[in-house]
């Protein structure tokens, strides 16, 4: 580890972008953007009920996960052929490469596409070219797969049967959607079955959800890492577990800004969570709804909450020990991170 040096408040927002990060919670419908989705939806020759890319736009204003979500998965419709499925890739991951992203856990929701009867082998195609292609834009990319928590523990089984025969193309699997009523025990059995099949197992959890969807997404389910999990700070013994085990938090700030998880980016707990020595990282969850990827979530949030050189450091590896990568391959990373930083104290 490099000594991490004073940098400058006005010299900070250009290490924060050039610094190497992986980014671990970013769902790939999250990042479609209102102009893609007008060019997907003249391509299949669908209406939307909404005149312009700008009417689209305004009607990104959000009051919780709910308000969200019912937009999101109306703005996913548009998605149709594998080749959707790889310009909607592709478009992420030529921002991921330009925010100085080397490595990417991308999570797709199977069942918000293949209930509209697009086929399991056209999503999961369409994204494994996108992230085969992401390697000449110097970015590792892989696929997670998400159940939706809102629907029944049934489906998930069913949806994770649809997508067994490609279980090359990803490495593990997740848990999104609604989350309060939907605690993380619903799915205890398709989790255990997603375990024996070495499949790596995440969950988001403490977004809205108390501190109890933490604990059962850990003890029950067994996941590796959590995403969001700010609300963990209300439970002493849960920080603790969390510090202990080196339980890694994929955090979002400008997700939690916009759906009303913090009043301001002001009032987030990112300092306060690393304060505590948990293992957070910097996330942008679904960029094109919440206004910035990965670099603005930093940018903004160093900015409001006055966090600085040695918190970035931290948080750049962080991201890196906390991805599922080879650990030969998170050792380049974090050297080329150590480079940057090194640079930046001369
Ligand atoms: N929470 C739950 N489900 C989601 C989210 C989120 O932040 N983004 C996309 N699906
Ligand atoms: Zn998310």
């Amino acid at each position: 580890m490099p000594s991490i040096p004073h940098i400058p408040a006005d010299r900070l927002p250009a290490l924060l972008r050039a610094m190497p990060k992986a980014e671990l919670h970013i769902h790939i419908e999250g990042s479609l953007e209102p102009e893609l989705i007008f060019a997907l939806a003249q391509r299949n020759g669908l209406s939307l009920p909404y005149p312009s890319v700008e009417a689209l736009r305004r009607a990104y204003a959000f009051t919780d996960l709910q308000s969200f979500l019912d937009i999101y998965y109306a703005g996913a419709g548009v998605l149709l052929t594998e080749q959707d499925f790889y310009d909607m890739g592709m478009a992420y991951l030529k921002r991921a490469a330009a925010d100085h992203v080397l490595r990417t856990e991308i999570f797709f929701d199977p069942q918000t596409h293949t209930a509209r009867g697009v086929s399991m082998e056209t999503v999961i195609q369409g994204l494994h070219r996108a992230c085969r292609d992401g390697a000449a834009l110097g970015v590792s990319a892989e696929l997670i797969l998400c159940f939706l928590r809102h629907l029944s523990e049934e489906e998930a089984f069913e949806t994770l049967e649809q997508a067994l025969p490609w279980r090359d193309l990803f490495i593990g699997v997740g848990l999104d959607s609604s989350e309060l009523g939907h605690p993380p025990e619903k799915f205890a059995r398709v989790f255990a079955r997603c375990r024996e099949l070495g499949l790596r197992l995440v969950a988001h959890a403490g977004e809205e959800g108390p501190p109890a969807y933490v604990w059962s997404a850990l003890d029950v389910l067994k996941v590796e890492r959590i995403d969001h999990g700010v609300q963990s700070v209300h439970d002493a013994a849960l920080m603790r577990r969390l510090a202990q085990d080196r339980i890694p938090l994929t955090v979002c700030p400008l997700s939690n800004l916009k759906l009303c998880v913090f009043p301001t980016l002001q009032a987030h707990n990112l300092g306060a969570l690393l304060d505590a020595g948990l293992v957070a990282t910097v996330n942008s969850d679904d960029p094109a709804y919440f206004g910035g990827y990965v670099n603005d979530n930093y940018t903004q949030t160093f900015a409001a909450t006055g966090l600085g050189a040695a918190q970035a450091y931290v948080l750049a590896k962080n991201s890196f020990e906390a991805s599922f990568a080879e650990t030969r391959l998170k050792r380049d990373w974090i050297a080329k991170l150590d480079e940057v930083f090194e640079q930046a104290a001369r």
